[in-house]
């Protein structure tokens, strides 16, 4: 049987769920601080604007694009869904509107810059993170959305535009944490990370969201701090492969060492001339993906077993069912990955589930959220304290 899934904005953006896991839902983190003043740099058609919305119900929210279609979509977003919340859509150069706004005038900064080409140029540009300091409260957290690499083709190696974004950061802030959401990395600083740790109290409207928030928040608290001492330095402007392009082409050259050191890892030789997209997908459908996935957690680090919830995100998405067999799999080794690899559980497998759970365009039948249901409600109760 076929199915056609049509994606329209009521199917993706409305009030009625905060997370669409094939949008990014980190910045919802917001919602946690408390915010009374959100600003979210690169509005785009809004994606980010239910999370950030529905939870900092108060919050006045400014939400800031060059283009001046998309602040329009903005605008038509805020009024047709969320009407009663405080909300301004700005067409501006986001550099210009933090260059003119109050020194610590905004609790969060969710920045998420990228023009048709790839990354923003301000993103390399040390006046704009000064920018960001200045205008960031106290007790303000900023979050930046990075595209491109995915954890495990290493994307703070090397002079990445993630690498750029750490520094710019990290020689501001000090301390600065990443998330982990496919080929996104989302980066956080300021002041105001601890407050992020509280209990999740918020009312959300969809009956998967409090199993997504509760994984985002375990994401969070697991995720592991680094300052600029862990990055290496970046030149530029000789060494950038900030657009899309150049991102492509690091993608697939990593991915092929990748696939090298993975063939060794989990036994399953490629096909002479097999590409490496293939070999993975080749991989994770054969029977026996479970036992090999046991046996890599046993041997590889989180970061290197992190492409396996990722893969099973993006194929789900794809309406591919090559690893229909994960939820069983995560089912039946719950409490062993609480006790032995936490870790990856948090910060990759349960977010990457809970973002297929929240994905309303999602085409491959539901029979495994079922399955999911006392490991979502242990997730709620417990998170990963
Ligand atoms: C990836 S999209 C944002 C997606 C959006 N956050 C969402 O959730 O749907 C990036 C946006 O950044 C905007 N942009 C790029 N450079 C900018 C700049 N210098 N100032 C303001 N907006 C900019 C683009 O017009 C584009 O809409």
């Amino acid at each position: 049987m076929r199915c056609i899934t049509l994606q329209s904005f009521e199917s993706v953006l409305s009030s009625d769920r905060a997370f669409c896991g094939s949008q990014l839902g980190d910045f919802a983190l917001v919602g946690l601080l408390g915010c009374d003043a959100v600003c979210l740099l690169g509005a785009g058609f809004g994606g980010a604007i239910p999370a950030i919305m529905i939870a900092n119900p108060d919050a006045r929210v400014v939400a800031v694009d060059n283009d001046p279609q998309l602040s329009v979509a903005g605008k038509a977003i805020q009024r047709s869904y969320f009407p009663a919340h405080a909300f301004e859509a700005v067409c501006a150069d986001a550099f210009e509107h933090l260059a003119a706004a109050p020194s610590k005038s905004f609790d969060a900064l969710c920045v998420d810059l990228f023009t048709e080409n790839g990354y923003a140029e301000l993103y390399y540009d040390d006046k704009f993170w000064d920018q960001v300091a200045r205008v960031l409260a106290g007790d303000g957290v900023v979050m930046v959305n990075t595209w491109g690499l995915p954890s495990h083709l290493k994307p703070f190696d090397g002079p990445t535009p993630h690498v750029a974004v750490g520094r710019g950061l990290a020689m501001r802030f000090g301390d600065v944490r990443i998330l982990s959401h496919l080929r996104n990395q989302t980066l956080l600083a300021g002041p105001g990370l601890s407050r992020i740790d509280l209990a999740n109290s918020i009312e959300w409207p969809y009956r998967h969201d409090p199993f997504a928030a509760t994984a985002l928040i375990s994401k969070y608290r697991a995720s592991t701090p680094f300052t600029v001492d862990h990055l290496p330095a970046f030149k530029r402007p000789g060494d950038r492969p900030a657009d899309f392009a150049q991102l492509a082409a690091l993608y697939d050259q990593r991915l092929i060492c990748f696939a090298d050191d993975l063939q060794s890892r989990v036994g399953i030789d490629a096909n002479p001339d097999e590409p490496s997209r293939a070999y993975l997908r080749r991989v994770l459908a054969s029977p026996h993906a479970p036992e090999w996935l046991d046996s890599l957690l046993r041997s590889a680090d989180p970061e290197t077993a992190a492409f396996v919830p990722s893969y099973f995100c993006s194929y789900s998405a794809a309406g591919d069912t090559a690893m229909a067999w994960f939820p069983d799999w995560l089912v039946a080794r719950y409490h062993w990955l609480t006790a032995e690899h936490a870790d990856w559980l948090w910060r990759y497998a349960l977010w990457h589930v809970a973002a297929v759970a929240s994905n309303p365009l999602r085409s491959v039948k539901d029979d495994w959220l079922d399955r999911l249901t006392d490991v979502m409600a242990d997730v709620v109760v417990s998170g990963s304290a």
